[in-house]
This record gives C-alpha cells, structure tokens and sequence, in this order.
C-alpha cells in the first residue's frame, strides 16, 4: 500500500483562506473595475486596462473567492470583467501571443463552467482559435510571441504555453473539432522532446526550423543563462505536463511531470521556496510564485499518480510544506501592499518585478488554497 498521505487539517486551510480572501477583499477596493499590472512596485499594484498577457488571473482569483466563499461579491466583481474580455478578443487587442490560455481560461472558459455564461463561452472559443491560427504546421509548435510574419520570432516555442494548451484541449470538447486537440497534442509532444533537458531540467524557449521541422537550439529569455533552469519555467512544466495526462491519458507525460518535480525538489533552500533561478539554492531573491505554481502541479500529479505510488504521499508532503511557508513568511502585508504573496520575480534579466508581488502569483496560491481544502474542477480541464 501508499504511505499515509499528508493533509492539511480543515481549520488550518480555512484560516489561510480566511487571510487570502482578505486580500482579495482588499483588492476589488483598489481595482474598482480596472486590471493589476503584471507586477507590483514597492508592493503596490500599478493600476492597468484589460491589454497584459496577465489579465486573466485576476478575474480568475474573483472565481476562486467565489467557489471558496459562496459570497456573491465575488462573484459580481468577476462578472463586471467578462464583457471587456469579449471585446478584447472581438477586436483582437493585443492578442499576438500565445497567451490567451491563460486569459481565456482563467476568466470567461471559468465563467462558462461555473455560471453557464453563453457569450464568455463564444469568448473562449473565439481566444481559441487566435491560439490555433499561431501553431505552424512544420515546425509543430504555437509561437509564442510576435507577428507569426516576424523571422526571428518563427518557430520558438516557450515552456510556459503548457498552460495555455488547455484551452485548446476545452475548444476540442466543445465543439468536437479535433484540429484544437491536434495541434496541443503536438506542441505538448515537441515540448517533451525539446525543452527537456536530459537531467530533467528545462530551457525556458526553444526554436524549431520552420522549413525543414529541424530543432535548432535552446535559450533563455527570463533565466539567467540559456543552461539554466529558470525556476517558473520548471514550474510552467512540473504543472503543465501532469496537465497534459489528464487531457491526453498519456502516462509519460505524468513520468516526465514527475521527473521535472524531482529536479526542481532536489533544488531547494531550507524553507522550501526557490530562488528564481534554480542554478542557485540560496542568496538570491526568491521566487515565490514559482513555489505556488509548483504546488498545484505537485497536488494534481500526487492526484494523478496511482494509489499504490509512494510519490502521491512524498509530492503532497511537499506541496503542503511549500504552502505553510508560503502563509507564514510570504504573505504580502495588509497595510502598504494589495497584493497576496511578496517576495516574487518576474523578469531579472530587465529587472522588472524583482522581489515584489506577481499576479500569478497570487492567482495559484489561491488556487492552491483551493485544491488543499477539497476536491475541486479545475479551470484548466
Ligand atoms: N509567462 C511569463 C512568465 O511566467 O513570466
């Protein structure tokens, strides 16, 4: 048999919900309407329209509070965003890049499964199939970012789209069209092949030739080197792979889920949050929305893996240690700061967002709250 599988003990998840919902509280004060940037500044939350590749967990987070609460307020506040998401997509603003996973998914796919919302699904579909005008046949990845005309942009895959498959995978239910499933089924397979490294570590881009198929080479955009492991990059992949094996049922897909939790593990400081890099393990800034990231990949692959595995038990043990951290030495301060997790990284190289709060960060941790309290749907199913 499994070992006995850690949990984390109904009042104590409900306390660290009862403290994240207090920020978001918080939050749809100082938002009134509007969009936080993708990163804080001395803690505080730029204030921005509906044209980041960010906007979605915001609205995503409104929909956690929701489920969480059962408080309608929430779910008023998440409503209010929906039809500028719809206008979003209608006009096409901003939407030269791959992330309209994570837009779409996070707030108007959310608002079509849990309130029935026929217009947020044509939303959906419409993000859906801007995502599948970017995968190029030859090459047999989604371009990540740029006009699909740009030559230095063509062919270049990034770890981070396993979260934007999803949608993809939703489309093809939806509406039985197998050429959505296709084309996540082959970006997730090169995915596999070539942003994997041998030791399980991952680039966090990579470019195929578009005229003859061929892997060309690996690089780094937000990593410190193109040989290092950008640690949201590991984090991207830990989820989005143990994500791949529900929508496909492919086994290596959860080994290789596996796998990459295995590397970034085995890369930890004491408190068990990683730096932004992982080719360090101590002084350096830390990047907590990675951790939260990594928790809800850790939990759906524990989830994943079969009863008798005695990995569910080691990966749920550390998904809970990460989230104890994370409540009790990361929480973002309620006086001086609107965001939930401090001690983020968003971009080192450009030094932009470096020890401050994510967005994402903040979305997953609550996801993560989520997933620690009960069973739950995920959006990304
Ligand atoms: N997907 C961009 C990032 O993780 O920063």
């Amino acid at each position: 048999m499994g070992k006995k599988v850690p949990s984390l003990s109904p009042a104590m998840a409900d306390m660290m919900i009862a403290r994240a919902l207090e920020r978001v509280d918080r939050s749809i004060t100082a938002y009134g309407g509007r969009f936080p940037a993708p990163s804080s500044q001395g803690g505080v939350y730029p204030l921005m329209d509906n044209e980041e590749w960010t906007n979605g967990f915001w609205p995503g987070m409104l929909w956690l509070a929701w489920e969480l609460s059962g408080e309608e307020r929430y779910r008023a506040a998440a409503d209010a965003l929906m039809p500028g998401f719809a206008d979003r997509v209608a006009r096409r603003h901003l939407t030269d890049h791959h992330d309209l996973g994570f837009l779409y998914t996070l707030s108007t796919c959310a608002a079509w499964q849990l309130t029935g919302n026929e217009e947020a699904r044509l939303s959906g579909l419409m993000a859906a199939e801007l995502l599948l005008s970017r995968y190029n046949s030859v090459a047999r990845v989604i371009q990540a970012w740029g006009d699909l005309s740009d030559p230095e942009q063509s062919g270049r895959m990034i770890i981070d789209c396993n979260l934007n498959l999803p949608l993809l995978w939703w489309a093809a239910r939806e509406t039985g069209d197998r050429r959505f499933a296709q084309a996540a089924d082959a970006h997730v397979e090169q995915a596999a092949k070539l942003l994997v490294r041998p030791d399980h570590s991952t680039y966090h881009t990579y470019y195929v030739d578009t005229r003859t198929g061929l892997p060309r080479h690996g690089s780094t955009h937000q990593g410190f080197s193109d040989d290092s492991c950008w640690a949201r990059g590991q984090a991207w992949g830990i989820y989005g792979f143990a994500l791949a094996f529900r929508h496909t049922g492919r086994r290596d897909y959860l080994d290789l889920a596996a796998q990459l939790a295995d590397y970034y593990l085995a890369r930890l400081p004491d408190d068990g949050i990683c730096c932004w890099d992982l080719i360090f393990t101590k002084d350096e800034p830390r990047d907590s929305s990675a951790a939260a990231i990594t928790i809800c990949g850790l939990l759906e692959l524990a989830s994943a893996l079969p009863i008798v595995d005695t990995r569910r038990a080691l990966y749920q043990a550390e998904a809970l240690r990460m989230a104890e951290s994370l409540d009790r030495d990361y929480l973002a301060p309620l006086e001086g700061s609107d965001g939930m997790l401090a001690h983020a990284v968003y971009h080192w190289p450009n030094k932009v967002g470096v020890d401050e709060c994510c967005i994402w960060g903040d979305y997953f941790y609550l996801e993560a709250l989520m997933r620690l309290r009960r069973a739950w749907q995920p959006y990304w199913a």
